[in-house]
C-alpha cells in the first residue's frame, strides 16, 4: 500500500462510527406551520422565521409545503430553477433543489399550479422522506409552511413534522377553522404537541382572549392541552414587504411585527421539547405514510 493509502486507511480507523455513518443526527427540529384557514399569514410567518433562525446562527431549512400553490418563492422575489415537483418526478434530487436565500437560509420551493402536487401519492411521501432524509447538510431547523385546509398534504406534512405551530388570527372563523385542524390531527393521527401563535392580533389581550377561547375548546371537548407561543400584532408593514417581494425582518427590521417575530423565534429556541434532548425522536418516521393513507 502507498503512503497515501495507509494514511487513508488509518484515518478512517480512527473515525469514530458516528462520522462515517454521515446522517442526521435526529435533533433537527422539524416545525410544521399551519392554520386550517387559508390567509392568516402561515407563509409570511414561516418565512420570516426562517430567515430569523438563519441570522442567529441556526441552520435551517425552510420547505414550501403548498405544493400545488407555491409561494414562498413568491415573496422572497426568487425564480428558483427548480422545486419539489422535479423532485419528486425524479428528475432532481434534492440538493439540486435547494436554493440559498436572505440571511443564508435554505428553501424547498414548490411548484405552482401544477394539479398532481395538490394530493401527493404515497410513492410520492415516501420519497420525499427519502429525500429529506439522505440530505447531505444537517439542519438545527426545518421549517415547513402548509397549505390551508385539512387535505392529505396538509396532515402528511403536520405528521412529519415534531411540533406544530398553529396560527391563528383574531377572527371567528379562524379560531373554528384552528379547532377543526387540531381535532383532526389530533384524533386521526395522534399528533399531541401543539403550540398556538396568534397573528394579526390588536393588542396582547386580544391575542390572549384568541388562546383562552381556543385552549378551552381543545381542554373541554379533546382532553388536550395547548401551548401559547406569542403572538404578532396586526401591522401594514407585513403587505408593504410582500409587495416589495422582500422579507419583513429583511425589509422593515425595526417594525413591530418584525420585532416580535424575532421574540417569538428567541421563545422557540429557549422552548427545545423534552423528547429532543433524550434523543427519542426519529428523524422521519415511515409509518406517518400509512397512517396518513
Ligand atoms: N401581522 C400581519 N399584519 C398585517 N397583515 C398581515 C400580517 N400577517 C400576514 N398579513 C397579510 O395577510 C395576507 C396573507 O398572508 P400569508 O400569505 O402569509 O397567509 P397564508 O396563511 O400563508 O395564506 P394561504 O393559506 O393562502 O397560504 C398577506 O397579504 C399578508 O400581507
Ligand atoms: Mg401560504
Amino acid at each position: 500500500m502507498d503512503q497515501v493509502g495507509m494514511l487513508r486507511e488509518m484515518k478512517t480507523k480512527m473515525m469514530p462510527p458516528a462520522i462515517m455513518q454521515k446522517r442526521h443526527n435526529g435533533n433537527t427540529r422539524v416545525i410544521a406551520v399551519t392554520s386550517g384557514k387559508g390567509g392568516v399569514g402561515k407563509t409570511n410567518i414561516t418565512a420570516n422565521f426562517a430567515y430569523i433562525l438563519s441570522k442567529i446562527g441556526k441552520r435551517t431549512l425552510l420547505l414550501d409545503a403548498d405544493a400545488g400553490l407555491a409561494n414562498i418563492d413568491v415573496i422572497l422575489g426568487i425564480t428558483p430553477k427548480y422545486n419539489l415537483h422535479h423532485v419528486l418526478r425524479g428528475e432532481k434530487n434534492l440538493s439540486e433543489a435547494v436554493v440559498e436565500g436572505p440571511g443564508g437560509v435554505k428553501i424547498l420551493p414548490a411548484a405552482s399550479g401544477i394539479p398532481e402536487m395538490a394530493e401527493l401519492s404515497k410513492g410520492q411521501k415516501f420519497t420525499l422522506l427519502e429525500e429529506l432524509d439522505g440530505l447531505d447538510e444537517d439542519f438545527d431547523f426545518m421549517l415547513i409552511d402548509t397549505a390551508a385546509g385539512i387535505a392529505g398534504n396538509v396532515m402528511y406534512f403536520n405528521m412529519v413534522a415534531g411540533e406544530i405551530i398553529v396560527v391563528a388570527s383574531p377572527e371567528p372563523t379562524s379560531l373554528t377553522d384552528a379547532y377543526a385542524l387540531i381535532k383532526v390531527l389530533y384524533q386521526g393521527y395522534a399528533a399531541r404537541r401543539f403550540t398556538l401563535l396568534v397573528n394579526m392580533a390588536g393588542d396582547s389581550n386580544e391575542a390572549g382572549e384568541v388562546y383562552s377561547r381556543l385552549s378551552n375548546a381543545t381542554n373541554h371537548f379533546l382532553d388536550l392541552p395547548i401551548e401559547y407561543l406569542g403572538y404578532i400584532p396586526h401591522d401594514r408593514n407585513v403587505s408593504k414587504a410582500v409587495k416589495k417581494q422582500k422579507l419583513l425582518s429583511e425589509a422593515f427590521p425595526d417594525s413591530k411585527a418584525s420585532k416580535s417575530m424575532s421574540e417569538i423565534v428567541e421563545e422557540l429556541c429557549r422552548k427545545q421539547p423534552k423528547d429532543y434532548e433524550d434523543g427519542t425522536i426519529k428523524f422521519f418516521d415511515r409509518s406517518i405514510i400509512d397512517k396518513n393513507d
